[in-house]
């Protein structure tokens, strides 16, 4: 009777002390590495419940000690080994989808100066091949393809993102890709190789003139900036992309940039006007085909963008810190406090260049507190579609995107009035991100 209750005694005090470890070590980790916890080696929980529900024995209590150390030991390397490679370095990966404002979006991180490397829709590439090889309806495949290279350039490693360039750059050299202009890390000296005779160049850099692209200086010039970011608007579902997030190599943040579908519509028939040209003719007719191919693409790409959101928004342990839902309309009525937000967001410090490149390309003002900014002429600017869009293709739009809408607080409009009266807003104030 007597040992057994020092046994237990003894049990009890251990617990305790090992409960207590645990909170310590939890908080240390938390703190060097703000990012879930890896799976395998780290979950004692299994086995010291197991324990409790069992008597204390001294071949128990060894036996969870000794997991324990291993456990803590396991730990201290994985907290090392992340701050060794990741090292505070920061992958910002700015998800949207066309005409929601990402260019100007990525611009914040193009601009953050010395210390980010910058890509615009690398995947151009992967999807135009894929196109060609298989039309491009394998989804799955396409999603593959989309993470395993957006995994690499974050990596700086280039090769796989060559393999999709045509014509297939010759000794990693390159005139052709997409956008190159766009991206200030591509044209800095140490990325500009003299200009070649009779080479013409698809994409040129505006600030110098530049050769073909050398990707092996880019990768190299890519590896000595502190942070890295892409902008894509061909990933479909977030889901996708976990195996980034779970990579014990990079420190991943999703921003998911949104906008009124009926404004995108509005905008795309605009800019795509071929593509679009069967929407241009029912807006015309006043009469849409509600079960045409060209509905269930709308429809799809808007239950896409919701379903990313909602696996975002609900942050399962694999997203936990690592994704932030930005509305199109709040960046273009509140430039400055979104982008700050933005930046404290990603973990990466806020600088003077992004601030004077956002007040010089948004007229935005200062308030009095002189942190934030609203942009002048805003809401003109925002709302524009609503004179544009008939009332019948946004009744549409409202019809087989209504969830979404929902989700993103865009208020559904009941009659032509409303849709063109600007005293009423279509934009809920709303709050997306609990960080
Ligand atoms: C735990 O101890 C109690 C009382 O001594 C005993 O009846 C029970 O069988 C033991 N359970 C286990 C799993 O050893
Ligand atoms: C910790 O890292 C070292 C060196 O990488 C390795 O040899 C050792 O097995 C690791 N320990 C644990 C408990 O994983
Ligand atoms: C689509 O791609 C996946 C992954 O590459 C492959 O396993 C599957 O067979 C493909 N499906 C079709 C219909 O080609
Ligand atoms: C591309 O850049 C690498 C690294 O600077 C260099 O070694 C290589 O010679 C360059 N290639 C050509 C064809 O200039
Ligand atoms: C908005 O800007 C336009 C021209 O850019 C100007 O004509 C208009 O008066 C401005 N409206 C307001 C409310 O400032
Ligand atoms: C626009 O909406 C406001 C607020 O609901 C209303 O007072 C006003 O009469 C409306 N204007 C028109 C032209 O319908």
């Amino acid at each position: 009777m007597r040992i057994k209750y020092t046994i237990s005694v003894v049990f009890f005090v251990t617990l305790v002390i090992i409960e207590k470890e645990n909170n310590i070590i939890s908080r240390v980790s938390d703190k060097l590495t703000p990012r879930q916890t890896p799976q395998t080696p780290l979950q004692p929980s299994g086995s010291s419940h197991e324990l409790l529900k069992n008597n204390g024995s001294f071949s128990q209590l060894n036996k969870m000690d000794s997991a324990f150390t291993l456990m803590k030991r396991r730990l201290e390397n994985y907290s090392e080994y992340q701050s060794l490679v990741t090292r505070g370095r920061k992958h910002i990966l700015l998800l949207a989808t066309t005409r929601t404002g990402s260019s100007f979006v990525g611009e914040f991180f193009n601009q953050q100066g010395d210390n980010m490397f910058y890509l615009f829709e690398p995947l151009w590439h992967v999807e135009k091949m894929l196109t060609l090889e298989t039309g491009g309806t394998n989804a799955t495949a396409s999603a593959k393809a989309y993470r395993d290279v957006i995994q690499k350039l974050f990596l700086c490693d280039f090769s796989l993102l060559e393999s999709f360039i045509e014509p297939l750059p010759v000794d990693h050299i390159t005139p052709n890709l997409f956008r190159r202009e766009s991206s200030s890390s591509l044209c800095e000296e140490s990325v500009c190789s003299p200009v070649v005779k009779g080479v013409f160049e698809r994409y040129r850099c505006k600030t110098r003139r530049c050769g073909p692209l050398n990707l092996t200086m880019a990768s190299q010039s890519c590896l000595q900036k502190e942070h890295r970011a892409i902008k894509s608007v061909r990933v479909r579902q977030l889901e996708t992309l976990r195996p980034l997030a779970e990579d014990p190599r990079l420190d991943v943040r999703f921003i998911q940039l949104v906008r009124d579908p009926r404004a995108v519509l509005a905008s795309r028939m605009v800019a795509f006007a071929a593509k679009y040209k069967n929407w241009k003719q029912w807006a015309l007719d006043g009469d849409v085909p509600i079960d045409d191919d060209e509905v269930r693409k709308l429809k799809g790409n808007c239950d896409n963008i919701r379903m990313s959101a909602e696996i975002g928004l609900r942050q399962p342990p694999w997203l936990r810190r690592r994704y932030m839902l930005v509305r199109y309309e709040d960046i273009a009525r509140f430039p400055m406090r979104k982008a700050t937000e933005m930046y404290r967001f990603a973990g990466i410090p806020f600088t003077p260049q992004v601030k004077s490149w956002i007040l010089k390309n948004t007229q935005a003002s200062k308030e009095a507190s002189g942190v934030y900014s609203t942009q002048k002429n805003s809401s003109e600017q925002v709302e524009k579609w609503r004179f544009s869009l008939p009332f019948k293709i946004a009744q549409v739009v409202q019809r087989v995107c209504g969830p979404t809408l929902k989700l993103f607080g865009y208020k559904f409009v009941s009659s032509e009035e409303m849709l063109m009266n600007k005293s009423i807003s279509l934009i809920e104030d709303k709050m997306f991100n609990f960080l």
